[in-house]
């Protein structure tokens, strides 16, 4: 029987910028080391764990399957350790690794092209979307979204009118932790719901601006090491998306447990259930009042391995 071919991916912890980054804001990102690894071997035909492609479950590994042409039915194996609907890019990684895994057995690995494939299969699967996520796991490390090229650019992406130019982003070693609600949030109708409300509202118009020069204020308080500014933004970013509808009381819950101990804090990625992150530096004691209140606290590093082929 033929050696699979394999690739991981990592999840992602967006730190500043979630939701309006789909309008062209900026947004800062980590990819964390949680990682999804996506398996490949020649079979009789297409099964994803041993199940049918078709299955709900794999629409975004079904759409890397079509975009990537092989000829040849395959066998893949999904294993992660990102919780899905957890607000920490467990669709971006699976999409990533997938078109990862597929790329190495065409010899084609090239991660521009794979983060802009991965885009679209978002965008195709989601609805509206941004490339933070997929860009994320594609590049790995801190990545931060401008509308503009700066230095340190890893590439562009263009949709409509907007326009994405990524960058490598170097962040300070930091353990962030993680409170998961619980509660499976899909991604698809929350940015759709932001997109209504700034289509009928110029006050949540001026909040996606808001929340942009907030996460360039954040990058600079990040980078010189001032958590203090650091996490004062991330508490005005959490008022923000709570105002934009995103939110969610037990995400409030966990905040406001986690804040006790922490610079500052709010929710991760989509809202309206997912996870909140925190910016502390004493971790137990903040977990352990994210578990108090009935979240489920992790420890998270920045990972800066984006996709790999896996030997
Ligand atoms: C989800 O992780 C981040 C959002 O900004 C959506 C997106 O950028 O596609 C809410």
């Amino acid at each position: 029987m033929a050696a699979p071919v394999a690739a991981s991916a990592p999840g992602k912890l967006i730190l500043f910028g979630e939701h309006a980054v789909v309008f062209g804001e900026p947004a800062l990102c980590t990819a964390i080391d949680l990682r999804t690894e996506v398996f490949a071997r020649p079979h009789a035909e297409w099964l994803v764990d041993g199940a049918s492609l078709d299955d709900p479950k794999y629409r975004y590994v079904k759409a890397a399957v079509r975009r990537s042409r092989m000829e040849n039915p395959l066998w893949l194996e999904i294993r992660s350790m990102i919780p899905t609907g957890a607000g920490l890019g467990s669709s971006a990684a699976v999409t990533v690794a997938a078109l990862g895994a597929l790329a190495s057995l065409r010899g084609a690995f090239d991660p521009p092209a794979i983060a802009r494939e991965a885009f679209e299969i978002e965008h195709e699967v989601q609805g509206r979307a941004s490339p933070i996520d997929t860009s994320t796991a594609t590049a790995g490390g801190g990545v931060l979204v401008r509308p503009d090229e700066g230095d340190d650019l890893l590439w562009t992406i263009t949709r409509d009118t907007r326009r994405w130019c990524l960058h490598r982003c170097p962040l300070p070693e930091l353990t962030f932790v993680i409170g998961y609600t619980g509660i499976g949030a899909a991604t698809g109708p929350l940015v759709a719901g932001v997109k209504e409300r700034v289509d009928a509202s110029p006050k949540a118009a001026s909040m996606v601006r808001e929340i942009g020069h907030i996460t360039m204020d954040g990058l600079v308080a990040l980078q010189r090491n001032d958590l203090v500014a650091a996490g004062r933004l991330m508490d005005q970013d959490q008022g923000l998306l709570d105002e934009l509808g995103v939110g969610h009381p037990m995400l409030d819950r966990l905040v406001t447990a986690a804040r006790k101990s922490s610079y500052g804090a709010k929710l991760t990625g989509a809202g309206g259930g997912g996870s909140m992150v925190a910016l502390t530096d004493e971790p137990e004691r903040t977990a352990q009042a994210i578990r108090d209140v009935g979240g489920r606290p992790f420890l998270v590093h920045t990972d800066p391995v984006g996709v790999r082929r896996m030997p």
